[in-house]
């Protein structure tokens, strides 16, 4: 099952990180280290080696994205975002594959307001930030959902755009954050490639108009960017992979 293995995934890198804090407690307790790494340290084990640090619970994340929580008001995420974050639709940006820390750091922006959008401040509002870690930990480990680049008259503009920036005008290349592909930089830069054209455009607008102001990085660049030059880049993203 593909859930199982995610889970399992996930758990020996967690025993991974456990390895190395039991490596670095044996110095203190005279412990030996056991080096062989095959009987990996149970999970429990592992939560206990990190006190205060929550345990991120894929499967939480995805009971909460698939069904909602109507005891709490919590709509669905899959209803507008599609099953696995594969949104079919350009009205709702595409989360799936996306790093978990942007995700996280999205959520949560939503819900201080810098990011204002109506629809997902409401969809925010009594989620955790654990639920947040949850969600964004069980998108990330969703396929990637790829995309095509619809208009063959502004491909090349986009694509110098985003390879090289402008010069000119002092807008660096999109792809030295985002990625030559468009997979990002976790944690901190979103991937990019195979989202939906109309949103990407519609963030960068959003930037530029100070709609969304939790990125100062991108509000300089937006703000330099005109209407067609935009369209452009973002239908470009749409197809890369
Ligand atoms: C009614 C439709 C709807 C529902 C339900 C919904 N969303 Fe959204 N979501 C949107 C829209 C519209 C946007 C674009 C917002 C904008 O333009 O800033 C969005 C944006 C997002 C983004 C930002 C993506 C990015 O690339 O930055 C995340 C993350 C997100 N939603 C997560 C969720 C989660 C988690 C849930 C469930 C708790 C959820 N959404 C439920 C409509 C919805
Ligand atoms: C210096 C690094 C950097 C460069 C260069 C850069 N970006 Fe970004 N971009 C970011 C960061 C960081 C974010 C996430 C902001 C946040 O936390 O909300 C982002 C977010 C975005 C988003 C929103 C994605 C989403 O899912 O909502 C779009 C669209 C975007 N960038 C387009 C571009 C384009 C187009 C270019 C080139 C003209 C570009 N970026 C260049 C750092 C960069």
């Amino acid at each position: 099952m593909r859930q199982t293995s995610q889970i399992s995934k996930l758990t020996s890198l967690r025993a991974g990180f456990a390895a190395v804090s039991i490596f670095a407690l044996s110095g203190l307790s005279g412990q030996v280290f056991a080096a062989d790494p095959a009987p990996m340290a149970p999970a429990a084990e592992t939560k206990a080696a990190a006190p205060g640090k929550p345990k991120v619970d894929v499967a939480a994340g995805e009971a909460l994205y698939s069904n909602g929580d109507a005891s709490r008001g919590v709509t669905a995420c899959l209803t507008c975002h599609g099953p696995k974050g594969q949104s079919a639709t350009a009205t709702w940006p595409k989360l799936s594959a996306q790093h978990a820390a942007y995700t996280t750091k999205q959520l949560k922006n939503f819900k201080d307001g810098t990011r204002a959008n109506p629809v997902m401040m409401g969809m925010v509002a009594t989620l955790t930030e654990q639920d947040m870690q949850n969600i964004s930990a069980y998108l990330a480990k969703q396929p990637v959902s790829q995309g095509v680049a619809q208009n063959k008259s502004t491909i090349e503009l986009g694509q110098s755009i985003y390879r090289g920036g402008i010069a000119a005008k002092g807008v660096p290349a999109c792809a030295a954050c985002h990625g030559p592909t468009g997979a990002g930089i976790p944690s901190q830069y979103p991937r990019m490639g195979g989202q939906w054209a109309e949103y990407n455009a519609a963030q960068l607008l959003a930037f530029r108009e100070g709609v969304r102001k939790n990125s100062s990085q991108m509000t300089t660049i937006a703000t330099k960017l005109s209407d067609q030059e935009m369209k452009a880049v973002s239908d470009y993203m749409a197809g890369l992979h």
